[in-house]
């Protein structure tokens, strides 16, 4: 039987562990986390994100400040608001929600968060320890970090004589998933277009991982029996069957057909995507604790 993995029930479970870690650091420290959320401008999808994250974050019981900045600001408006967030001391996490405009330039500011308060993980400093395998002293990012906590509940911590397998190499994704893994002990393989016979190369993995945002590409085949199979890909198509204009999310993995296979397997909607939002509490938490000079709860 496979194994389909509710990343619903899983990101609960985190969010649960971020409760009680956030009132016992209240209880014993005197300090509750507290997260800023900056956004810049009106795209409809990032201000559904950002409500989601400043909800969750006040429901985690954290200090949750939203900052919502006009389409118009500069960039040194932008670098004033990052810098004064950085001084602030009752703020543990900062995140710029991305894309920015298109006339500021995400980057330096991106560069410019304290890496102790980079939440998603993006500051290069963060990227260094987790290339490194330094990773008790940085913050992950939150989408290879929820994909680990399904490899972790499905194969322990030591993925010894395992082949893994991510398929993309993105700065965001397929290169802090590869470091994780191989810090976890897994044989890894970062494969991409360029890849000679990607279907035989993704035959050889035990935990194959998928985040290249193309519709279903990987099938049945490409999968070795009782793998487990993690589908980091959210790709809109068109749904004609659901009616006129209608459309639907689905992966990069052909789900019906994989599941078949695989031993274990992520859905889209419904697996990693939960992830993410649980894993930026999760950072929170950790800053916070670290702030605090205590030793913060694993994930
Ligand atoms: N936009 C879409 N996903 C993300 C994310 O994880 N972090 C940030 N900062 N922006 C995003």
């Amino acid at each position: 039987m496979t194994t389909i993995i509710d990343g619903k029930q899983v990101a609960a479970s985190v969010i649960d562990t971020v409760k009680s870690a956030t009132a016992a650091l209240e209880k014993d420290a005197g300090v509750r986390p507290g997260l800023a959320v900056i956004i810049v401008g009106d795209d409809p999808a990032s201000h559904a994100y950002v409500s989601s994250k400043s909800r969750m974050a006040k429901e985690c019981g954290f200090t949750s400040i939203q900052h919502t900045l006009p389409e118009e600001t500069t960039q040194e408006e932008l670098a004033r608001l990052v810098e004064t967030l950085n001084a602030d001391e009752t703020i543990h996490g900062i995140l710029v929600q991305l894309p920015l405009p298109k006339h500021l330039k995400s980057e330096p500011i991106i560069q410019s968060i304290k890496p102790e308060k980079d939440v998603d993980g993006l500051h290069v400093v963060n990227a260094g320890k987790v290339a490194t395998g330094d990773l008790d002293g940085g913050l992950v990012s939150c989408t290879p970090a929820g994909a680990m906590v399904f490899v972790r509940r499905t194969h322990g911590d030591d993925l010894s004589g395992l082949n893994a397998v991510v398929i993309g190499r993105s700065n965001l994704f397929g290169k802090p998933m590869s470091a994780l893994l191989l810090a976890a002990n897994a044989t890894v393989t970062t494969a991409h277009s360029r890849t000679k016979d990607l279907a035989g190369v993704c035959r050889n993995a035990d935990i194959l991982v998928a985040a290249v945002g193309r519709p279903e590409m990987v099938k049945a085949d490409w999968v070795k029996p009782g793998a487990t199979v993690i589908d980091v890909g959210i790709n809109r198509i068109a749904a004609p069957e659901k009616g006129e204009g209608k459309s639907r999310l689905v992966g990069d993995v052909a789900f019906d057909e994989a599941a078949k296979v695989a031993g274990v397997i992520t859905p889209v909607p419904g697996g990693v995507g939960p992830m993410t939002i649980a894993m930026l509490m999760a950072n929170t938490v950790i800053a916070a604790y670290r702030k605090a000079g205590r030793t913060p709860p694993k994930f």
